[in-house]
């Protein structure tokens, strides 16, 4: 605040401070308070008694005002001064933050010591947890971790890029993201159809080495195995999604998996190492961690 405007503050607020006490003490007692003598105002023929004010009232008023210069004295209520105990919402949230983190930084480092495996035992370590994992990860992977449309379930054991503590530190440290391709173009309507059929039937052995999908089965060797595995077993280093599981990230109907061939896919999990600290990824990892154990 410029010097002018506080100036200007102080001004004001001294100015109302005298006005107030002159109000006050001007109106303390009547010059010659006769019985039954009115102010003449009369409202709806009630008429107004002209009688000082009651002295428990003036005695408030008298202990508010001492109130008020005290508590402007040592708060900062006028312009620049910042009050005689030097009091600002500023240093008192900036105290209680200090406070709050030297709590958690010991908590924190605790947990860094500890391994995954004791962490995921560790109640009190979990419910902390789950509430970092509210914050941070609830809006894609949903409150209890199951995931939905595009988003994977962290809850079962299917894993696109794995499901150690390690690789599931680094899919939280540094993001993954998926990379299908589209084959439309190359497959065509017919092709992207009979592929998915063969995707389908990937699951039951006899059915996928039908003859029918021979076209399927060989484009798929030369096309998809690459990435996805001889027999759709997937493979954790590309994230590409096992297919011979019931398991889908974007849906195991026909209709869908013909758009997952046909437009390609590209799911994106951000980075967090920079808005997490490392004790937060390594408490959310044994957390991520124990969240499949449970099912599995
Ligand atoms: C903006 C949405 C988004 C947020 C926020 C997010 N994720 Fe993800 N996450 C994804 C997507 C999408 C994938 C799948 C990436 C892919 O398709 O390749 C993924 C993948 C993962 C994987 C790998 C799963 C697997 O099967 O290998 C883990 C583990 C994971 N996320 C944990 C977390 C944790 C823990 C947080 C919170 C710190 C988090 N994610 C926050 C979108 C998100
Ligand atoms: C370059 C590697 C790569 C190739 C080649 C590839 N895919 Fe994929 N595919 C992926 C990845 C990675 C994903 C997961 C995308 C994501 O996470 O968003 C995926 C996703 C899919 C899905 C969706 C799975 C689900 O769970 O919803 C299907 C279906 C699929 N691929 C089929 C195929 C077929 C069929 C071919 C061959 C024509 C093929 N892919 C070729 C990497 C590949």
């Amino acid at each position: 605040m410029s010097d002018f405007w506080s100036a200007w503050i102080i001004v004001l607020t001294a100015i109302s401070y005298v006005l107030l006490a002159w109000l006050l003490l001007s109106n303390r007692k009547i010059n010659k308070p006769e019985e039954g003598a009115t102010t003449g105002h009369i409202y709806d023929g009630i008429e107004e008694y002209d009688k000082p004010m009651p002295a428990w009232w003036i005695k408030m008023f008298v202990l508010t005002m001492v109130f008020g210069a005290g508590y402007l004295l040592a708060f900062p209520g006028m312009g620049n001064f910042p009050g005689l105990l030097n009091w600002s919402s500023v240093n008192q949230w900036q105290g209680d933050v200090a406070a709050a983190q030297q709590r958690n930084d010991a908590l924190y480092s605790e947990f860094m010591r500890a391994s995954v495996v004791e962490l995921a035992g560790d109640p009190k370590a979990m419910r902390i947890a789950r509430r970092v994992f509210a914050n941070n990860c609830a809006i894609c992977h949903g409150n209890d971790a199951r995931g939905s449309y595009g988003f994977p379930d962290l809850r079962d054991s299917d894993w696109l890029y794995g499901g150690s503590a390690e690789q599931i530190a680094q899919s939280i440290h540094s993001g993954r993201s998926g990379v299908m391709p589209a084959w439309q173009s190359l497959l065509g309507d017919s092709g992207v159809a009979e592929m998915a059929a063969y995707v389908i039937s990937l699951g039951d052995v006899s059915a996928a080495t039908a003859d029918r999908h021979r076209p399927a089965r060989e484009n798929f060797a030369v096309l998809c195995a690459g990435c996805h595995g001889a027999s759709g077993e997937g493979n954790t280093v590309l994230g590409a999604p096992r297919l011979n599981d019931a398991i889908w990230l974007y849906g195991g109907d026909a209709g869908k998996i013909i758009h997952s061939i046909a437009n390609g896919r590209s799911g994106k999990m951000p980075a967090h190492a920079d808005s997490l600290s490392a004790e937060k990824i390594h408490l959310l990892s044994a957390y991520v961690w124990q969240l499949a154990g449970e099912e599995s």
